[in-house]
């Protein structure tokens, strides 16, 4: 060995080790891998992945992926092994190994670990990413749904009024049994439209701000259910019952009253209702929750849309007000759903 290699040697190591302290305690998850076998996690990725380092080296590669995508992990690792063209990004969801799921986004490159090529991939959480957007999306679907509809409303309404206003003088000098009707007809039509025009601009009601306690107030609003909720088991699991947030109390008092009579509305025999209540990363979270019939997956983007209703009476228009409130108050909603076993409406507000 002459004196050049073994300098040579020296700095790869060298750099080696730099590259390796650069990586251990960079913020992103690293991984690498060779034949699918991790030989390295960083300590962000441990606490990503919620298991101890030593269980996670020498797992494989593909175990957190879900089986539809690992033909093109697969796939991946062989294009980012051969080292031709960028390495590119992509998202996907994938499974931890206390099993709980989580979005991210990654990409693979070539790399020399052990003086051996390997494959280096990065993971990095966009659960929050996914959100915002999601949001976006939602407050978008609202704002364009409710201002077609609004508009709409407020063109019939104007017609309709007078039409209401001729058949009432109609009615003064002639009476006939189908006036009636045409009258109870037209009051119920005209009390959709006001409705709709109410929930879909919110702002037009100018309501101050003043000081919320959501615990006070889900407890009297749990109040005016009570003969409904005969065959109903209600807990109420009411946490930091001290803290309060400013908003708008009676388009909030709407918006609970519609959450909590679609849970009693779901409940078709027995049924258990949790109201829970609780402060955490500045936020109120507050979750409705029933044992009733659920919804289908296929119908759960449709909640909030205007006038979508499963039910003969109903007028679709209480998600509606819900879903508005919430987000004119920069809050956020999900709801989970199982046929057959019960749906969660979670709630989370802004305190600040
Ligand atoms: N907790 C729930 N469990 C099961 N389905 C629900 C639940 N909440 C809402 N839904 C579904 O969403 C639809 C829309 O709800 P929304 O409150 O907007 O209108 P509605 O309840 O049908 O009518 P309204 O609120 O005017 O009485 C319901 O018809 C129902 O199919
Ligand atoms: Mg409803």
């Amino acid at each position: 060995m002459n004196e050049y290699t073994v300098a040579a040697d020296e700095s790869t190591k060298e750099n080696e080790h730099m590259y390796r302290r650069i990586i251990e305690y960079s913020v992103e998850t690293i991984v690498i891998h060779r034949n699918h076998k991790i030989l390295y996690i960083n300590e962000s990725g441990a606490h990503f992945f919620k298991a101890p380092k030593e269980k996670i080296v020498g797992s494989n590669v593909l175990d957190p992926f879900q089986e539809k995508d690992k033909q093109m992990i697969v796939e991946r690792i062989r294009h980012g092994m051969s080292g031709t063209g960028p390495a590119e990004v992509i998202e996907l969801t994938i499974s931890r190994f206390d099993g709980t799921k989580v979005e991210v986004e990654l990409y693979c490159h070539p790399v020399m670990f052990g003086g051996k090529k390997a494959i280096q991939t990065v993971f990095r959480d966009i659960t929050e990413r996914k959100e915002a957007e999601r949001r976006l999306n939602d407050r978008e679907k609202l704002a364009s749904t409710g201002q077609i509809a609004a508009g709409i409303a407020h063109e019939i309404k104007n017609p309709l009024t007078s039409v209401k206003g001729f058949l009432q003088l109609l009615k003064e000098s002639y009476s006939h049994p189908y006036l009636d009707v045409m009258d109870a007809e037209l009051e119920k039509a005209l009390e959709t439209l006001i409705n709709l025009l109410q929930v879909s601009k919110p702002d037009f009601q100018e309501e101050p701000l003043v000081s919320i306690n959501f615990c006070k107030e889900l407890t009297s609003l749990m109040l005016l259910f009570q003969e409904r909720l005969y065959n109903v088991i209600v807990e109420m699991d009411l946490r930091d019952s001290e803290k309060t947030m400013l908003g708008k109390r009676n388009l909030f008092l709407k918006a609970f009253f519609n959450l909590i009579k679609n849970a009693v509305e779901a409940i078709e025999d027995k049924g258990k209702i949790t109201i829970q209540h609780y402060y955490e990363n500045e936020q109120i979270h507050i979750k409705v929750i029933d044992s009733g019939v659920g919804i289908p997956k296929d119908k759960l983007n449709m909640l909030g849309t205007p006038f979508f209703s499963s039910k003969s009476d109903g007028t679709g228009l209480g998600l509606t007000q819900v879903f508005t409130t919430v987000h004119e108050h920069g809050g956020i909603i999900r709801v989970e759903s199982e046929v057959g076993h019960g749906t969660t409406f979670h709630v989370k507000l802004p305190v600040k």
